[in-house]
């Protein structure tokens, strides 16, 4: 099945065409508006998807040799985004599909990152723990079947790619923060400055990120501007160490309570070096399978979007041409059987 896939949630518009589980196009324009603000504008960033969404589905189409006639069916990103932002994709998936009487899916957001994990693959093995994490979400969510969620744990304030944001941005290091701080950070050293570990020892399967913005800052008041860059790396490498390894015990300790097997890492803080080798060893002779998603599906794209419709499409799901974008769109109110009810 050919399949148009869009994608408008945040600061990314993005088209993707795909072809089966081959990928024939992929086509994400970052908006870079919004660098001068160190953070996404929404008033901005849907102005530029009305901009920029048609080019990029038009550049998807050119790249995968396709005119629009030969689409068997589009999808888009329903939520959970901005709302502006999500109105420009979703809406112009389905006025495309109304116009050439394609059959239309709506999507989550988060459900597309799960997808990540498979694409040019067939359906994932399931059950599955996911732990998904990205600049809005940090969640763990048991997915017992396909599109049968539940959210078992989740960060009680920031969520972890947020906290890359905010502290890279503290630090004068851009946006977005989590590539910037994983670049300095690769030289650095991880044990230099021991920042605190949320949570840790105490029962639950929650995060939290908000403590360790608070305490980068403290540790920079206390010392000269020469300090801090002289050890700019190795603060760094000490934040990142500390999201790795609140993320990776609270995960672990999640798996070991609910028996799972596979473990499945989703979203753009998913595009993590440490991170990923961090889970790779915790895994490993543990008989608990880790799935991580290609780097270039990690972050916001369409083709997980496209990717995560599929096999709906396919059973013949389609969703009604008035179903509305949802901005606040939860991965149990994705839940099959869920879907329909408009979560409020
Ligand atoms: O999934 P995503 O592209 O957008 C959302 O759905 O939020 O995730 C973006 C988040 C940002 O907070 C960004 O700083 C973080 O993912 N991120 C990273 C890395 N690449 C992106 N965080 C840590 N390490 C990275 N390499
Ligand atoms: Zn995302």
């Amino acid at each position: 099945m050919i399949l148009l896939g869009i994608e408008s949630s945040c600061d990314e518009s993005a088209a993707a065409v795909i072809d089966g589980q081959l990928v024939r196009a992929s086509v994400v324009s970052t908006q870079l508006i919004h660098t001068r603000w160190g953070g996404v504008v929404p008033e901005l960033a849907s102005r530029e998807h009305l901009r920029v969404v048609p080019a990029v589905v038009r550049q998807a189409l050119a790249e995968a040799g396709l005119g629009v006639a030969e689409l068997e069916g589009v999808a888009a990103t329903r939520g959970p985004g901005l709302p502006g932002s999500l109105l420009v994709g979703f809406h112009f998936a389905k006025s495309l599909a109304y116009a050439r009487r394609l059959p239309f899916l709506g999507v989550n957001h988060m459900e597309g990152h799960i997808y990540a994990n498979f694409v040019g693959e067939e359906e994932p093995a399931l059950p599955a723990l996911v732990l998904v994490i990205s600049g809005g979400h940090t969640q763990l969510v048991e997915m017992s079947g396909p599109r049968r969620f539940r959210i078992v744990g989740q960060t009680l304030d920031d969520a972890a790619g947020e906290a890359f944001d905010k502290v890279a941005k503290l630090l004068g290091l851009g946006w977005p923060g989590g590539p910037a701080i994983s670049r300095v950070a690769e030289g650095g050293d991880p044990a230099f400055l021991d920042y605190p570990r949320a949570l840790a020892g105490r029962a639950g399967l929650d995060f939290s990120f908000s403590g360790l913005k608070t305490a980068v800052l403290h540790s920079l008041r206390a010392q000269s501007g020469e300090w801090r860059q002289a050890h700019l790396a190795d603060i760094c490498a000490s934040f990142e160490q500390a999201v790795c390894d609140q993320l990776a015990r609270r995960t672990l300790r999640a798996a070991r309570e609910l028996g799972s097997r596979q473990l499945v890492l989703a979203g753009g803080v998913a595009a993590n070096q440490r991170l990923r080798a961090q889970l790779e060893a915790a895994c490993a002779g543990t008989g608990l399978a880790l799935a991580l998603p290609p780097l270039a599906w990690c972050t916001d794209n369409a083709v997980m979007i496209a990717r995560a419709a599929h096999g709906r499409l396919l059973r013949g799901e389609r969703s009604p041409l008035d179903l509305d974008a949802t901005p606040r769109f939860d991965l149990e109110q994705a839940s099959r059987g869920a879907e329909e009810s408009d979560p409020a």
